[in-house]
């Protein structure tokens, strides 16, 4: 695996591997966009599914089959022991890049990539293969993080942070929550965060992360629609900020 890539993998098997979102918050999130009555019988691929907890979703939501992949291994065997926990057996979860995957052209019929292409050493590429084992007429989810105006800041201070040694991270991670609690506090408009995500450990997703790409919702609206998907779902904003966000696209390949 290119170095890169690896880097992507041992930083989530070191900071995420604990992290689990809450269940019921998630499923909230998860049916702004799905419902059982579209998933039941259906093959679902969970692209960088990270611990899992968007398989365990759509598997308690009557999917014939969810297949989780990720490069972290310390992310999937978390993800395996909530699978084993919840005792399903519709939910499988492998080591994969997604980049390249090993399944047929239209394996699945919904595609759900939450917070993972953009950390890709090609998030064009990631979606093309993820658009390649996607059905016709198949649903494909996209959650990206938004390029704003202030990217620029969030950008200094990743590139700056990546650079102090890693046994610090953790350190870093909760000072940086303890100070910035009562900003998120007070500009707490709207709540669309999954809860069960502490601040410190968005610090070191959004902050330490080694690869993250931005885009504009233009930039992948445009992109979908030249190969022909249509947008059926746009929501600006994931988080709490704008400027620290995920839009999201809910797209369908053309049939
Ligand atoms: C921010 S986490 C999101 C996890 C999960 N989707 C969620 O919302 O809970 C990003 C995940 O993408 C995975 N990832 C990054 N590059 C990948 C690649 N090339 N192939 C597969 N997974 C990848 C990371 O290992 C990590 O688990």
């Amino acid at each position: 695996m290119p170095m890169d890539k690896e880097r992507v993998g041992t930083f989530y098997d070191v900071v995420w591997t604990e992290y689990v979102p809450e269940y019921e918050a998630s499923e909230k999130h998860w049916a702004l966009f799905f419902s059982p009555a579209e998933v039941a019988g259906k093959a679902v691929l969970d692209a960088g599914c990270g611990t899992g907890i968007f398989s365990i979703i759509f598997a308690r939501n009557g999917a014939a089959s969810v297949t989780g992949i990720d490069i972290s291994p310390g992310s999937l065997e978390t993800a395996t022991g909530l699978k084993e926990k919840f005792g399903l057996a519709n939910a499988r979860f492998e080591r994969r890049d997604m980049l390249h995957l090993p399944y047929p052209d239209a394996a699945f019929d919904i595609v759900w990539a939450w917070g993972t292409v953009h950390h890709t050493i090609d998030p064009f590429g990631a979606m093309t293969e993820l658009f390649r084992v996607l059905k016709p007429g198949g649903a494909i989810l996209l959650a990206i993080y938004k390029k704003t105006k202030v990217t620029w800041i969030h950008e200094a201070i990743r590139r700056t942070l990546i650079r102090t040694p890693r046994w610090s991270w953790n350190v870093l991670a909760r000072l940086m929550a303890f100070f910035l609690a009562p900003v998120v506090f007070f500009f707490k408009k709207r709540e669309k965060s999954r809860k069960g995500e502490k601040l410190s450990e968005l610090i070191l997703d959004w902050y330490f992360v080694p690869i993250r790409h931005y885009y504009t919702p233009g930039e992948i609206r445009t992109f979908l629609e030249g190969k022909g998907f249509a947008v059926e779902n746009y929501l600006a904003h994931s988080g709490r900020f704008d400027s620290s966000s995920n839009f999201i696209f809910k797209a369908r390949k053309p049939a």
